[in-house]
């Protein structure tokens, strides 16, 4: 057990899904089966009781993690001289899940508490680098060149974010020249203030202050940003979880109702032409 002192505030999210990853990797039909989520979380110090509240996540947070590992994947055998920058990396292993070509990067970043930690119970092979810093200081990208494809991948960052500092942030690869993609995943609106008075987010007094309508009002508000994929989570968890015809009915219904933008998991392409036109 590591002997850092306790995350707090923000940080400590990490704890949440780095537990439902590994709740999902001891399950019998796991979804992602991260092979690292429990020896990782065995490593820190955690109170599961306390996390036990979140169990009925589980399918939604690693259905999650699966998608992006899917669209990283993607784009690292489009270009395997890509670079990937994963943004709020927390304690997960997705560096590790993916199969990187060797003349691909990887950078992963998050806040100095999260990454001190992050060295402690990783290790990474040399050619990652960590960089500690928030994803929303404009300096970051003086580090992250801007002549070779770039996949900016940011799981459970945004909604925790100002609204301001998302704009700034997809002004930012809005305006880079390489091509590029960005990945993330958007709470509805109708989760915020659902969010400050029910569940863990509300016990634990983190905020979710940044939702998503659609895809399509974001990039009206980014030019220089394209649509790349724009997918409700909620019916594809129902769809998986419930096999046959009456999966495909949840699926349908739950697609026609508000909980279909309770998450949505989003790619937007960048720069001069989108990475899979290249
Ligand atoms: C819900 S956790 C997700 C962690 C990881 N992506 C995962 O799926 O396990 C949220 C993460 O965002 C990080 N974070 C929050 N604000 C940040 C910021 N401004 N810059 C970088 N990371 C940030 C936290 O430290 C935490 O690791």
């Amino acid at each position: 057990m590591s002997s850092s002192p306790p995350l707090r505030g923000v940080s400590q999210t990490l704890l949440w899904t780095l537990y439902l990853r590994a709740v999902d990797a001891r399950s019998l039909r796991p979804v992602l089966g991260d092979p690292w989520a429990q020896r990782v979380l065995d490593q820190v110090d955690v109170d599961e009781r306390r996390l036990a509240l979140l169990q009925g996540d589980t399918r939604t947070i690693v259905t999650r993690g699966r998608e992006l590992d899917r669209w990283t994947q993607e784009f690292l055998d489009a270009h395997p001289d890509g670079q990937v920058v994963s943004l709020a990396c927390g304690l997960d292993s997705r560096v590790l899940r993916v199969r990187r070509p060797p003349t691909s990067t990887w950078t992963d970043v998050d806040l100095p508490d999260v990454v001190d930690l992050r060295r402690r119970v990783y290790d990474l092979p040399d050619d990652v680098r960590t960089i500690a810093a928030s994803a929303t200081d404009p300096s970051l990208w003086d580090d992250v060149p801007d002549d070779r494809p770039t996949l900016v991948v940011a799981e459970g960052l945004l909604m925790y974010l100002e609204p301001a500092a998302v704009r700034g942030l997809l002004d930012r690869l809005a305006a880079r020249r390489a091509p590029g993609e960005v990945c993330f995943d958007a709470v509805g609106r109708w989760v915020l203030p659902l969010s400050r008075v029910l569940g863990v987010v509300a016990r634990d007094d983190v905020r979710f202050r940044w939702s998503a309508g659609s895809a399509r009002t974001l990039v009206r508000a980014h030019p220089g940003l394209v649509v790349r994929d724009d997918v409700p989570l909620t019916p594809m968890v129902a769809r998986e979880a419930v096999p046959g015809p009456v999966g495909r009915v949840l699926a349908a219904s739950t697609s026609l109702s508000p909980l279909a933008s309770a998450m949505r998991l989003v790619r937007l392409g960048f720069g001069t032409t989108s990475p899979s036109a290249t």
